[in-house]
C-alpha cells in the first residue's frame, strides 16, 4: 500500500457484510474490503454504530472471509471493543484476526490511540488508523458533521495523522473533513490515506458498499455517489413477483415438476393438474 502511494497508484476499498456481496466486490477487483461497524447503519438498523459489538462484526467477518480470496480484509473494532484496557483490546482485535480472518484491524481515535496503536503493532496486529468524523463519537458529537474546519481543528487533524503514522499505523481513514485538510494530510504521512467524503486527494478512497448501491434508507451524504438504485430493482422485482402469484401465473409448468406416467396412471390422475386460476383468467 505503501508503494502504491508512492506509485500514485489509486487503491479502492468498500465495504461488505456478507458472502454474496464480498465475493462481488472480490471477484470485480476491489483492493480492500472493510467489515465496518456501518453494519449497525445499513444491516442491522440500529440507526447508528455504537450498539454494533464484537460477536457482531465476527458472524459477518467470517462470512465476508469465506468469500474473499484476493483483496485485503480489514475488520473494524466497534465501539466498547478497546475501550477497557489494551489487555481487553489486544484480546477482541485477536478474536478478529483468528476467529473471523481479518487481516488487519480498524480503530477509531487520533492521538489518544496512539499507546493502543503501538501495543497492538507490537503484537503484530495491523492497525488502520481513523481520523475526522468518528462515527462512535456520536454521542459526543451530537450530529454527524464536516470536522477540521477551523484552523485549530484542522491542526489537530494533522497532529493526530502523524502520530498515528509514529504509532504504526498502516493506513488513516479520513471521514468528511475539508479536502484541503486531507490533501495537507495525506502530503504529511507517508502511509496511504482512505478518504470518504475527504475529497479527491486522498490516497484511497472508501464508501460505505449499501449507500453507494442505493440500499440504504434516509437521505444520502453529498459524497456518496449512487452508482445503483437496488433498492427500486429490489422493490420491482419483489412487486413482480407478488402480482404473479396473486394474478396465479406463477408458478408455471415449466417452473414445477410432473409425476411421470406410469404413478400417475397408477394414482388414476388422467390428465397432469393444470393452474386452475392461471386456465380461469
Ligand atoms: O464502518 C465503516 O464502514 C467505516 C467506513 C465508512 C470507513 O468506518
Amino acid at each position: 500500500m505503501r508503494a502504491s502511494k508512492l506509485r500514485g497508484e489509486r487503491l479502492v476499498c468498500l465495504t461488505a457484510y456478507d458472502y454474496p456481496s464480498a465475493r462481488i466486490l472480490d471477484e470485480a477487483g476491489i483492493d480492500i474490503i472493510l467489515v465496518g461497524d456501518s453494519l449497525g447503519n445499513v444491516v442491522l438498523g440500529y440507526g447508528n454504530t455504537v450498539p454494533v459489538t464484537l460477536d457482531e462484526i465476527l458472524i459477518h467477518l467470517k462470512a465476508v472471509r469465506r468469500a474473499v480470496q484476493r483483496a485485503l480484509l480489514v475488520a473494524d473494532m466497534p465501539y466498547g471493543s478497546f475501550h477497557t484496557g489494551a489487555d481487553d483490546a489486544v484480546r477482541n482485535a485477536l478474536r478478529l484476526v483468528k476467529e473471523g480472518g481479518a487481516e488487519a484491524i480498524k480503530l477509531e481515535g487520533g492521538r489518544k490511540r496512539v499507546d493502543l496503536v503501538k501495543r497492538l503493532v507490537d503484537e503484530e496486529i495491523s492497525v488502520m488508523g481513523h481520523i475526522g468524523l468518528t462515527p462512535q463519537s456520536i454521542n459526543q458529537l451530537g450530529a454527524y458533521r464536516v470536522q477540521g474546519k477551523t484552523a485549530k481543528a484542522a491542526r489537530e487533524l494533522i497532529e493526530d495523522a502523524k502520530a498515528l503514522e509514529d504509532a504504526g499505523v498502516f493506513a488513516i481513514v479520513l471521514e468528511v473533513v475539508p479536502r484541503e485538510i486531507a490533501r495537507l494530510i495525506t502530503e504529511s504521512v507517508g502511509v496511504p490515506t482512505i478518504g470518504i467524503g475527504a475529497g479527491i486527494h486522498c490516497d484511497i478512497q472508501v464508501l460505505v458498499l449499501h449507500d453507494m448501491l442505493g440500499l440504504s434508507f434516509g437521505k444520502q451524504a453529498r459524497f456518496v455517489r449512487p452508482y445503483a438504485n437496488l433498492r427500486e430493482v429490489m422493490t420491482d422485482a419483489v412487486t413482480r413477483y407478488a402480482d404473479d402469484i396473486r394474478n396465479g401465473t406463477y408458478p408455471s409448468e415449466a417452473e414445477s415438476y410432473s409425476l411421470p406416467a406410469e404413478a400417475a396412471e397408477e394414482l388414476h390422475i388422467t390428465k397432469p393438474e393444470k393452474n386452475i386460476k392461471a386456465e380461469k383468467s
